[in-house]
């Protein structure tokens, strides 16, 4: 089923899922979530509801704050205020790696790979959670040694597989192309068995036909694994096609949610991209927003505007800090 069809449900909470999950219990479910740094408040009043398999998307302008969610999700930074449940079961006094261990894997705006490492253990470090033996065992090369490392190499392989590259499994991950070292940290946050994956701007520095095939895999992992996806993204036509829901984040606050046609006809939206000077304005015939949308109701409640293209919100974006 395209995304174009989907048809997002009212939960008895303030949370949209589509349709096929809505009588599974959230798999991620956030509540007033937010963070100050000092004087700057970088996240407030961040509601999110992602059902177990909904493919999400968070978007918005340079600084909107996207990065800093991941940060709280994984337990980075400590919430300042709110609570974040995944499976049910809230991550409250959670570090990192027990984020990781009960479910939520990401990958970096900037990559982390272990990149003098070949690609094949870059994988295997990411599946410390299931493959495990004990000290002696490994010390001593005991029989359970060989045992678990011919589970993780063939686990591995099946891993790189999703994106076709067994081949590279010998390879030193930080000689891979730059779209390759952007597949492996996935293939990477997947074999740590989430049940929530996080993508911070995977498709970033891809060219377009590297895109196209992100997208396919991205649904693809979607559906073997049968897990929830959230990601954040600069790239409107990968957001646009891809994800079922999207919230839009503006100055640290959710301003619109909705389906990506909802979303790209928002006219909170357009201003929001607009405000950040990342939008081509001027130059896109039809990318202005409409004066008489301006009364249109509040985006949280799906405002229904018109106007611009998904490709008219793509800004030239800064590069990370
Ligand atoms: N550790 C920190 N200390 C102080 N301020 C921070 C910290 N981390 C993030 N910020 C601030 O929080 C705000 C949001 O930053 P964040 O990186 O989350 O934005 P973003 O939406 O991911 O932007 P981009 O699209 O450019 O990646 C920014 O003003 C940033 O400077
Ligand atoms: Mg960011």
């Amino acid at each position: 089923m395209s995304n174009k069809d989907i048809k997002l449900v009212q939960l008895p909470s303030p949370n949209f899922v589509p349709e096929r999950d809505k009588d599974k219990p959230l798999m991620l479910e956030v509540s007033h979530l937010g963070i100050d740094f000092g004087g700057l408040t970088a996240v407030n009043e961040f509601n999110i509801g992602i059902s177990p398999t909904e493919i999400a998307g968070l978007i918005g302008p340079n600084g909107a704050g996207k990065t800093t969610v991941f940060n709280l999700l994984t337990k980075v930074y400590e919430p300042t205020r709110g609570t974040i449940l995944l499976d049910g079961k809230d991550t409250h006094g959670m570090n990192t790696i027990q984020v990781n261990q009960a479910g939520i894997a990401r990958t970096f705006q900037n990559i982390r790979l272990f990149d003098k490492l070949t690609v094949e253990d870059n994988v295997k470090i990411g599946l410390h959670n299931s493959i495990k033996y004990h000290m002696p065992t490994g010390v001593f090369r005991l029989p359970k040694y060989w045992k678990e490392e011919k589970k993780a190499h063939d686990k591995a392989m099946e891993l790189l597989s999703i994106f076709d590259m067994q081949d590279m499994a010998g390879y030193i991950a930080g000689s891979l192309p730059y779209g390759a070292q952007r597949r492996l940290e996935i293939v990477r946050a997947l074999a740590t068995g989430p049940k929530l994956l996080l993508l911070d701007e995977p498709a970033a520095g891809m060219n377009p036909s590297e895109t196209s095939e992100l997208m396919e895999n991205i649904e693809k992992i979607r559906d073997e694994f049968k897990i929830a996806i959230l990601l954040i993204e600069h790239d409107m036509n990968l957001v646009m096609g891809v994800c079922e829901s999207i919230a839009v984040l503006n100055f640290g606050e959710i301003i619109a949610k909705g389906t990506p046609n909802d979303i790209q006809n928002n006219p909170k939206v357009i201003e929001a991209y607009l405000g950040s000077g990342s939008i081509n304005g001027g130059e896109k015939e039809g990318t202005l927003p409409d004066s008489s949308d301006a009364s249109k109701p509040d985006a949280e409640q799906m405002s229904t505007g018109h106007l611009a293209s998904p490709d008219a919100m793509i800004g030239g974006r800064k590069e990370e800090s």
